[in-house]
């Protein structure tokens, strides 16, 4: 019998690799998965040169790139357009020297109009909650607006899409520092009015060092996985339609994290895509709008059916007792409500894969959180085992990691309630099943 990887010597923290390398760090984006975690799985879990490998909530597209930079077709699915886009760009090869050619026309012919004082009119529409009228100066500050828009119009301009794109993910991350948000947060927030004072970036400054990082990091990946290198799919949809997307395309390897189910509180996927995909005109802007509400727990459930987990029922009840004690708020007075839509929407997952997966050949391999709520963890790992049993998964092991570098809020207020943080997330789980 082989020996269990939990039960190996094995590190899992990976406090010392960098996350940041190939393509992985050519744009923040919440939540993403240490890319060591994907490279061990895939290097573990793959021998065949036919061997696909699939990630039904891709996000950033972390697994995928790191399949092709091991030889493995990929195809990846996320509902989120900006996702999307982004896992392109960061799994589409690209010549650093036409990088390097085209940064040049960006950047002299920005300077030249800014020279000129050329106005271009192509900001997104900002409106503020409270006054409802255009407000981009709440988000941007003045000198910026002008720098961004002169910024776009180059970016827009080139003709190879996949030049474009590249450059559009460079342009939206110019787009987020030079912003009043606050960059260590995922939702939309707004820096402080002293942070705000002292802030007075320079936009052309800052496009310039995000390129030059990011042609570098283009380069090292290009060259790396060398001319026949293998492909990545990256597909805007709903996992839940995964049977019919892949259709006869057979993954023998699953790796994913999916999201947490806390769109309310911690990680909001749809907020942190907001005004980048606004900046860059993502024609998908309805879908765009949805992805916090269409993604795993985002509709409430109005009827709680047995999904077959005793742990699940169990945390449920005691989260049930606590709704009732904790005086109703008008957004989270059914927490107990919330955690089942979710679980009710992951089960569906499962359902959903267990037909896209290779019998008896596949390996799935699942990284989730045991978030708080009501102060209650919820044992997500063993509630997905329990889940997954129903639709054939068998677990083999389950390795514990402490995240050492996760970029995320690590305190949350699940409750919105004032002077309580709930658990931190800076400890996973990566579940293995055999399929
Ligand atoms: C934790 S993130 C994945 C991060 C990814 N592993 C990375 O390294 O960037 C979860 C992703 O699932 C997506 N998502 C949520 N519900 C989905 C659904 N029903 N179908 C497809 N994608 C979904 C979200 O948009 C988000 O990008």
């Amino acid at each position: 019998m082989t020996l269990l990887i939990s039960k190996t010597k094995e590190d899992w923290t990976f406090k010392e690799i960098k996350t940041q390398e190939f393509t992985h760090g050519l744009h923040q984006y919440p939540a993403r998965m240490h890319p060591e975690i994907a490279k061990r799985l895939i290097t573990k879990f793959t021998s065949k040169k036919s061997d696909l490998v699939f990630d039904p909530f891709m996000g950033s597209g972390t697994v995928l790139v790191e399949a092709m930079l091991h030889g493995k077709n990929s195809i990846g699915i996320d509902l989120n357009p900006f996702a999307v886009l982004l896992s392109n760009v960061k799994t589409t090869p690209l010549d650093a020297k036409k990088l390097e050619t085209t940064f040049k026309q960006i950047i002299s012919n920005s300077k030249k109009d800014k020279q000129q004082k050329t106005v271009y009119d192509n900001a997104p529409v900002f409106t503020s909650r409270k006054s409802k009228k255009e407000n981009l100066d709440f988000w941007f500050p003045n000198e910026a607006i002008n720098d961004l828009q002169i910024l776009k119009n180059h970016v827009f301009l080139i003709k190879d899409k996949q030049i474009s794109n590249f450059f559009k993910i460079c342009f939206s991350l110019t787009t987020r520092r030079v912003s009043f948000q606050k960059n260590s947060i995922y939702k939309i927030y707004r820096m402080q009015d002293d942070k705000r004072k002292e802030h007075k970036p320079d936009t052309f400054t800052e496009f310039q060092k995000i390129c030059e990082k990011n042609i570098k990091n283009m380069k090292n990946f290009t060259q790396k996985i060398g001319t026949k290198h293998a492909i990545a799919n990256t597909i805007l949809g709903n996992t839940m339609d995964a049977p019919k997307i892949l259709g006869t395309k057979k993954p023998t390897l699953l790796v994913t994290s999916p999201p947490y189910g806390d769109h309310q509180t911690t990680v909001a996927y749809g907020q942190f895509s907001r005004h980048p995909g606004m900046w860059l005109e993502l024609p998908e802007q309805e879908e765009l709008l949805a992805v916090d509400s269409e993604g795993l727990g985002g509709k409430k459930k109005d009827e709680i059916e047995d999904l077959q987990s005793d742990t699940l029922d169990k945390i449920l009840k005691k989260i049930k007792k606590k709704d009732k004690e904790i005086p109703k708020t008008k957004t989270h007075a059914n927490r107990a409500g919330d955690v089942y839509s979710f679980f009710k929407d992951l089960d569906n997952c499962f359902e959903k894969i267990s037909h896209v997966l290779q019998e008896n050949k596949s390996h799935c391999c699942f990284v989730v959180s045991n978030r708080t709520v009501r102060r209650e963890k919820i044992p997500t790992d063993e509630i997905c085992v329990d889940l997954a049993k129903k639709y054939g998964f068998t677990h083999i092991d389950t390795i514990y990691r402490t995240i050492a570098n996760k970029a995320m809020s690590l305190k949350n207020a699940p409750e919105n309630i004032s002077n309580f943080s709930g658990d931190t997330m800076n400890q996973e789980s990566i579940i293995i099943w055999k399929f």
